[in-house]
């Protein structure tokens, strides 16, 4: 089975590279020359780990190939799959579907036998079925059910994570009302058959409903944790032994129960915004998501006034040592990452920042690939590790738990910090204990400080 893959980011190319390793003859095409050409030089331009090995690996066995030409690919494929963004539109938070839409025009043209055309991008409700009406305004001469059939496939990958994600999914959503198109997506899925992978075979409106839930719902789950670690600080409840108190409840589940800044990332925002939208189109409301949406960009700017107030009343110097700025470990994805909310702040108020981040650091090849577009990281210092960072700071926070920050040198910290005031330590991971923290004036999430 011959699969082309349109959009070759964070889920076309994870997504392409495990299809190829399982047998499948994969292409992914992609507008950015830039990327293309990098990928054809084996070079890869997101950070994930394990995939530059499967990549090459695809490369290798003549199963995994890039270009930025889709005729040809689009002409012997079974299955064609959109993977390309769908982020905030402006002015109003829905998501932006230009992209899936030009995506689909191009598609058209080229479809020649029977093709399943298949959304992995994230999409609201009703988007398969706007997808064949393009393919059919394009083409009118393609039959739906015979030439083409659209389906609905969404991905769950977490960056990071992705591969294995992929591989192993807690779950895969088929979504067409075409027997057709089912079993030809069956077939794609089938090397999963061997670890009894569930199948969750329904229509494209619920699979592209149930992408959202799922992610709003784990916001929501975030969110929640988060509210309950404020509660803590006011009572002296402890958040950790709370999430896990509640988290061994089965029902309940102990994973997305850690308390932290807020959550951020190219998904949970915009797929949030997105939902809550949804739901006013169709003359209903989210109300529980508009809430988490407001509760979680208040909580980024609390943080930021948190480490303020803290400094004001310890007496420390303002200079701040930032420790971590992806959204989270083991991806160099900054979008929406609570960082950016939190550096300008601190900056607006008076603050000297360096900052340190395994992936973004001075003078290395790699920084991350929306370093360019923010503004703020422009006026900080980038460090070159995390004992460089805290150099004369009187502050140190901890924005993302990098394995790296798990055993950090308190000792040589406290030393570099070369203040006679008792300096602070913010750890908005929880990744300390309070009783290894003694040199320090220590603030945990969830915990009086
Ligand atoms: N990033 C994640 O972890 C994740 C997880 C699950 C689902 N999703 C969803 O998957 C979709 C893609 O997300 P992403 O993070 O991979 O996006 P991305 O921005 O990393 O990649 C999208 C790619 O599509 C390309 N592209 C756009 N229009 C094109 C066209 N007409 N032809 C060829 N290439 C085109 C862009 O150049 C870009 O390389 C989104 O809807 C997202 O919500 C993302």
């Amino acid at each position: 089975m011959k699969i082309t893959i349109v959009g070759a980011g964070y889920v076309g190319l994870v997504s392409g590279s495990c299809f190829a390793e399982f047998g499948f003859e994969v292409t992914c095409v992609d507008k950015d020359t830039a990327k293309i050409d990098a990928l054809n030089q084996g070079i890869i331009p997101i950070y994930e780990p394990g995939l530059d090995s499967l990549v090459s690996q695809g490369i290798k066995a003549k199963r995994l190939t890039f270009t930025t030409q889709l005729s040809d690919a689009v002409k012997a494929s079974d299955v064609v799959m959109i993977a390309v963004g769908t982020p905030t539109r402006r002015g109003d938070g829905y998501a932006d579907l230009t992209y899936v839409y030009k995506a689909t025009e191009e598609i058209a043209e080229f479809i020649n036998d029977y093709t399943v055309v298949v959304t992995k991008s994230t999409v609201p409700v009703g988007t398969s079925r706007e997808i064949a009406e393009i393919i059919k305004k394009i083409r009118p001469e393609l039959i739906e059910g015979v030439s083409f059939n659209v389906a609905s496939n969404p991905e769950f990958l977490r960056e990071g994570a992705a591969i294995n994600d992929f591989m192993r999914p807690d779950r895969v959503v088929i979504g067409t009302n075409s027997t057709k198109a089912s079993e030809v997506l069956q077939k794609l899925y089938r090397p999963l058959y061997l670890i009894e992978t569930p199948i969750v075979s329904t229509t494209p409106e619920t699979s592209e409903l149930i992408k959202y839930a799922a992610n709003a719902f784990l916001a929501l789950k975030i969110s929640f944790i988060n509210q309950m670690a404020d509660l803590c600080e006011k009572t002296g409840g402890d958040i950790q032994t709370l999430a896990k108190g509640i988290g061994l409840d089965k029902r309940i589940g102990g994973k997305f129960l850690h308390a932290g800044p807020g959550y951020g990332g190219s998904c949970f925002p915009k797929d949030t915004l997105a939902l809550s939208q949804i739901a006013e189109q169709h003359g209903t409301k989210c109300s529980l998501i508009d809430e988490v949406i407001r509760y979680n960009d208040d909580r980024k700017l609390l943080m930021a006034h948190k480490i303020i107030d803290a400094i004001k009343t310890a007496g420390v110097n303002k200079k701040v040592a930032i420790l971590g700025i992806t959204f989270k470990p083991n991806t160099d994805d900054l979008r929406e990452a609570p960082s950016l909310a939190i550096i300008p702040e601190l900056l607006k108020n008076g603050m000297t920042l360096s900052v340190y981040d395994p992936l973004y650091y001075c003078g290395s090849e790699r920084l991350g690939h929306a370093f360019n577009c923010e503004r703020s990281l422009e006026q900080v210092r980038f460090a070159k590790s995390s004992y460089d960072a805290v150099a004369d700071a009187g502050c140190v926070v901890i924005l993302t738990e990098w394995n790296e920050f798990r055993a950090l040198d308190m000792k040589k910290i406290r030393e570099l910090m070369n203040t006679s005031a008792i300096p602070l330590f913010m750890d908005f991971r929880n990744i300390y204990q309070a009783k290894d923290m003694t040199e320090f004036k220590y603030h945990r999430i969830g915990q009086k400080a």
